[in-house]
């Protein structure tokens, strides 16, 4: 190592053991460096592996080049470059809808969703569990914030019961273990409501479920109902609303919503994200329009993740691990201990496997979880890797 290097190495080794966290050293994906080990890795969440494709970070560096590393103005006067723009083009073919709206981080989907949806709504009634953005953006509209139980849709009745207009809120996809909110029952449950708004959170779906990738509204058929799309049921007083995440499964970076052109205005115009905050950074736009363009271009992407998926799953059950149902890249394993789940996840770390062991995150048990994430770019053996080293271990 040069001195140089050897030195700014020791810098972070120094200011890392005064912090409780760790300082990932590479890319993410099947092998990365973490606080200076490289390891088998199946945490985080770039599901497609698209971050350091070569095309992606060459996207990047080219609108860098040419558009300097931000607009320094927001986008309602001169601050929208052809980078985002491709961005929100590139979106609404993935998503099959009229218009995107793209903007700097998914966590503002909900405040933004929420301002475009929740006009005259009475009550917010919120999963408990949800992740905190859903949390936060719940308490806009000033109107009563009432939890029900994680995933249920007979407490969602019970806690809807004394109200008229409705907005519900939700992970379309738990964050840490993957479970999918019961949405068909949720629907049920509302379609007696005066009005009603179920808005989902979809970043861990996008990319990864249903036919056409577009998460888990598309897997339950719904897709064509959501963002200001018909409903099946003309009469029906209930609207789907969804934002989410590319910064996950589709390898670029930044939140979306996509929609009817109507219903994209309204997002763009509801909130001040468009007129009062800087455009998303011109090298981060340019990847993630050419991640979107890869993932539109070579459905094989989803496909060989999907297989991994599977071999992933099928292998822990075949450990009686019982991974949640579903086929989510990423889902939780609570074990009874703590102590057992720390172990596991120590002694995976020290054969070069970095499997989370996570104590605390929105909507995980007292205990914690292992929380299990897998890419399209693991190879078959990797995850056979870690299956054998479980089996060890069990
Ligand atoms: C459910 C959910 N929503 C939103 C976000 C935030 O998305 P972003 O990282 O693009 O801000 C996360 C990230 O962890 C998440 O899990």
């Amino acid at each position: 190592m040069k001195t140089e290097t050897l030195g700014r190495f020791l810098a972070a080794r120094l200011f890392l053991s005064m912090r409780s966290y760790s300082l990932m050293l590479s890319a993410p994906g099947p092998e990365t460096v973490i606080d200076g080990v490289s390891y088998l890795y199946f945490g985080g969440t770039g599901y497609l592996g698209l971050a350091t494709h070569p095309e992606v970070v060459e996207a990047g560096c080219d609108a860098l080049r040419k558009y300097g590393v931000h607009s320094a103005t927001s986008r309602g006067r001169f601050g929208t470059n052809p980078p985002v723009l491709e961005v929100e083009r590139r979106a609404a073919e993935f998503f099959g809808t009229e218009d995107a709206f793209y903007f700097g981080s998914g966590y503002a989907g909900n405040h933004i969703l929420v301002s475009a949806t929740a006009d005259r709504m009475e009550a917010v009634l919120l999963d408990e569990s949800s992740h905190y953005c859903v949390q936060e953006a719940a308490r806009l509209p000033g109107v009563p914030v009432i939890t029900f139980r994680h995933g249920d849709p007979e407490d969602l009745r019970r806690v809807a019961a004394p109200w008229g207009r409705v907005l519900v809120m939700a992970d379309a996809v738990g964050p840490s273990d993957g479970g999918t909110a019961p949405v068909t029952e949720y629907l049920e449950v509302l379609k007696t409501r005066e009005q009603a708004v179920l808005l989902l959170d979809d970043a861990h779906g996008f990319g990864v479920l249903g036919p056409d990738g577009r998460g888990l509204l598309d897997e339950l058929g719904l897709w064509p109902q959501v963002n200001g799309g018909e409903s099946a049921d003309s009469d029906s007083p209930v609207r789907l609303a969804v934002c989410g995440t590319l910064a996950k499964a589709l390898g670029g970076f930044g939140g979306v919503i996509p929609g009817t052109a109507a219903f994209v205005e309204k997002a763009r115009s509801s909130s001040h994200y468009f007129d009062g905050s800087s455009a998303p950074a011109s090298a981060v736009a340019g990847s993630t329009a050419k991640a979107l363009e890869l993932v539109i271009r070579q459905p094989e992407l989803r496909q060989r993740l999907q297989e991994n998926i599977t071999r992933l799953r099928g292998g822990l059950r075949d450990l009686g691990l019982n991974p949640p149902p579903g086929r989510t890249a990423h889902f939780g394993v609570a074990l009874e201990k703590a102590e057992t789940m720390r172990g596991i996840y120590e002694a995976l770390k020290s054969k070069g496997i970095l499997l989370p062991y996570i104590a605390a995150y929105s909507g995980i048990p007292p205990q914690g979880i292992l929380r299990f994430a897998v890419f399209a770019d693991h190879m078959p053996e990797q995850i056979d890797h870690l299956l054998s080293e479980l089996r060890s271990l069990l």
